[in-house]
């Protein structure tokens, strides 16, 4: 009897050719196992097809609301946004799959998974580490990282082995897809210049033809997880959906970023993820209004190493655990409502309220009702600047490149004397020559 091999199957191009091409290489029978992450893929024609091409078995999991419940939202809660940019969608759905396969490999008893990325991008991190952290026993395949050929032999090698593949009219860009967001990759996009043609957006519309009205949107939030969309409870999943349709109508949410792969390599990577740009927007008003500045400081910090966490595949780790353990209890207060403005490709936030809100308005304002004592301020700000000005008296004033040197007096602006050059910018200059 031939081992057994769990393969995340796409049902694309490379995972059908994978079947085969792992019987033939290894003499393995493959299960194939779909994961549906909230991508716009036919499931079924996919299960399908994995028979049709040799599967001994062929899997559907639904995996939406898991999905979103235990990876978006911890997500969104941290605000973890990879180089300011990227709201991780398919870094978070890897560890996932990475799960699903080992569960099921389990399961039927096959001695390993396997998976159709390539040896240059993120994916395969994400999945090998995955499962070697939640199954050492088993193996990882990786055909498309061994077998070498480009992409039109691969197409050749189908059609000599008589495999089925849905070959999308002209393959223009690699896309991945799930409810947190949607990946387009290659093609014209690998030059930077390039504006990215309509055709790579499915999920958001050309600002120019979205509605000529503002739509406005109210996101409940009960300790960092939205729960209402305009008052109107909903499920994690339909939250996602909703998010994105209104989002996506009004052109929120696309992305444009020269990305830092793990495995060295700067990419060109267009995004649209409307639910999870919107989403973290309100998360973040909320959470202005509800934690202190220290609070929001420091957890500032925290979404950068979670956001590096996802994005390199750690998300097994330790770390992953005791960071996810702190935001969680930076939670308990982000309970409240966020009025969000979308309107030709921007959103805003135009109003928020939070029943254990710490903005206080009898110390805000500038109307009657004001509480706040100003008279304090005399001595507070002594006491604050007393560092300052000691420094000034002693060190500063005397220094020609001081910060309070450099700034042109009354006299020289007005007789129009630009401001030196820095000697780095002259440096600069002269060597052109
Ligand atoms: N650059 C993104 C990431 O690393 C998106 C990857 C999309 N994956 C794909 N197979 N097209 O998470």
């Amino acid at each position: 009897m031939s081992e057994k091999v769990v393969l995340a199957y796409s049902g694309g191009l490379d995972t059908s050719v994978a079947i085969h091409w792992m019987k033939e290489k290894y003499g393995v029978d493959s299960i194939c196992l779909s994961i549906d992450v909230g991508n716009s893929k036919n499931f079924e024609d996919a299960r399908q097809r994995a028979l049709k091409n040799g599967a001994v078995k062929a899997i559907v999991i639904n995996a939406q609301d898991t999905f979103v419940k235990y990876f978006c939202w911890p997500a969104l809660q941290a605000n973890a946004l990879y180089e300011g940019q990227y709201p991780l969608a398919t870094a978070l759905t890897r560890p996932l799959m990475a799960k699903l396969l080992v569960d099921t490999a389990l399961a039927e008893g096959a001695t390993s998974v396997a998976h159709g990325c390539t040896g240059k991008g993120n994916d395969q991190v994400r999945f090998d580490v995955g499962v070697h952290a939640l199954a050492p026993q088993l193996k990882v395949l990786a055909p498309a990282r061994e077998w070498k050929m480009t992409r039109d032999e691969t197409i050749d090698y189908a059609k000599k082995h008589n495999i089925a593949i849905t070959l999308s009219k002209k393959k223009s860009y690699s896309i991945d897809e799930c409810l947190w967001g949607r990946a387009i990759e290659t093609g014209v996009l690998e030059d930077p210049w390039n504006e990215p043609p309509a055709d790579v957006y499915e999920w958001t519309k050309d600002p120019d033809k979205t509605p000529n009205k503002p739509t406005y949107v109210e996101i409940t939030f009960e300790k960092g997880i939205p729960v209402a969309i305009d008052g109107e409870e909903l499920d994690a999943v339909e939250i996602v959906n909703k998010m994105n349709a209104l989002a996506g109508d009004n052109g929120v949410g696309r992305i444009d970023h020269i990305e830092n792969r793990l495995v060295g390599i700067k990419s060109r990577e267009v995004y649209e993820a409307p639910a999870a740009i919107v989403l973290m927007q309100a998360h973040k008003a909320l959470e202005a209004m509800t934690m202190s500045k220290d609070q929001l400081r420091f957890k500032e910090r925290v979404a950068i190493d979670m956001a590096d966490i996802i994005y390199n595949g750690l998300w097994f780790s330790a770390l992953n655990r005791d960071l996810s353990a702190y935001i969680q209890s930076s939670q308990r207060f982000v309970t409240g409502t966020v009025r969000v403005k979308l309107f030709k490709g921007t959103s805003m936030v135009v109003g928020r309220k939070a029943p254990k809100s710490l903005y206080n308005l009898s110390l805000a304002t500038y109307d009657k009702g004001d509480k706040f004592d100003q008279s304090m301020a005399v001595g507070f700000i002594h006491l604050w600047g007393l560092p300052v000005a000691t420094q000034a008296q002693v060190q500063l004033l005397g220094e020609k490149d001081s910060p309070l040197a450099i700034i042109p007096g009354p006299k020289q602006i007005a007789d129009g004397k630009k401001p030196a050059k820095s000697k780095a910018v002259k440096a600069k200059k002269s060597s052109k020559k």
